[in-house]
């Protein structure tokens, strides 16, 4: 199994550690346009392998796309990181072209590869993709949602002060600051409702909380974050590497689901071997069917900007 991560900044280098540590995969490479830069980082790692008990190798080259070929799994997490009072849409200028230069010399090397796009904004970036490159829908995937959910899981755990291993939920909708849908209704402590344990109030507060997750992180590092990011994004390789049929929230492009068309947006899907294999339709409560219907509306607006 041959994954490459482009972009070795602090997400793209978080996302290859995970997935050594995880040991699943027999390769990692590493690519980014700074000379030395992904070798650097790559030989860190490396270094790591006899201390964390890994066998995953990984190789850093600079900008060399023959190095990435034959790849079953590439993540794009190039782009510019916001800074701190930036959105994510705000970074789709610049981003934009790298997210196609990018994707399309991977493809090149890799025509069965499964990509999953990270940079942001993430649901357009997925979009563009999409439109630019001639890939089957379901090997197409954004990363956000798992993120987003990790972020109200631990919000959740915070605000009932349980562990987070007694948590469960998911964030469906854009991955934004406006756009995320943190599914309450379905949100559970050990299988019992939330809203058994916290009130409405502390419950929406939750919820301003794990939409504003990035943003918050962004404020506190000075840019935005890699750990969760890095963990998130290794988690849905590993489902796609391991064929583990697991279900993620990701970004995948919608004809008629959920009520939405010609969008990539946040859903619940299952992972395995190809990619997508199944878009999950769950009833949502009609307060998060509005919600999410805003949510497409302004990730429809960030397309809009998108030169395809
Ligand atoms: C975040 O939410 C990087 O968009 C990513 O932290």
């Amino acid at each position: 199994m041959k994954v490459t991560v482009v972009g070795a900044g602090a997400v793209g280098a978080s996302c290859a550690e995970y997935i050594a540590i995880k040991n699943f995969a027999s390769e990692v490479v590493l690519l980014d346009i700074k000379e030395g830069y992904a070798e650097g980082k790559a030989m860190d790692l490396m270094q790591c392998a006899s201390l964390n008990g890994f066998d995953t190798k990984i190789t850093g080259v600079t900008n060399d796309y023959s190095k990435t070929a034959g790849s079953d799994i590439c993540v794009i997490t190039s782009g510019i990181p916001r800074k701190p009072g930036m959105t994510r849409e705000e970074l789709i200028g610049i981003n934009a072209g790298i997210v196609k230069a990018v994707s399309s010399s991977l493809l090149e090397h890799s025509p069965n590869m499964v990509l999953i796009v990270v940079s942001n904004p993430m649901d357009t970036m997925t979009y563009l993709a999409h439109k630019t490159l001639d890939m089957p829908k379901h090997k197409i995937i954004g990363m956000g949602g798992a993120l987003d959910s990790a972020r109200f899981k631990y919000r959740l755990a915070e605000a009932m002060e349980a562990p987070i291993s007694d948590i469960d939920g998911m964030v469906v909708g854009g991955h934004s600051d406006t756009g995320m849908v943190p599914l309450i209704s379905h949100a559970t402590r050990n299988s019992i409702k939330v809203s058994e344990f916290l009130t409405k109030d502390r419950l929406e507060q939750v919820a301003a909380d794990t939409k504003v997750g990035g943003a918050t992180l962004t404020k506190l590092l000075g840019t935005s974050a890699w750990y969760a990011p890095g963990a998130a994004v290794s988690g849905l390789v590993q489902a796609i590497a391991c064929d583990q049929k697991k279900m993620f929230p990701c970004s995948t492009f919608l004809e008629g689901e959920y009520g939405l068309n010609d969008i990539c947006i946040g859903v619940p899907v299952i992972l395995g071997k190809n990619g997508i294999e199944k878009i999950v339709d769950i009833p949502l409560s009609d307060a998060e069917k509005a919600h999410m219907q805003a949510s497409a509306e302004g990730v429809k607006k960030t397309n809009g900007l998108l030169d395809v």
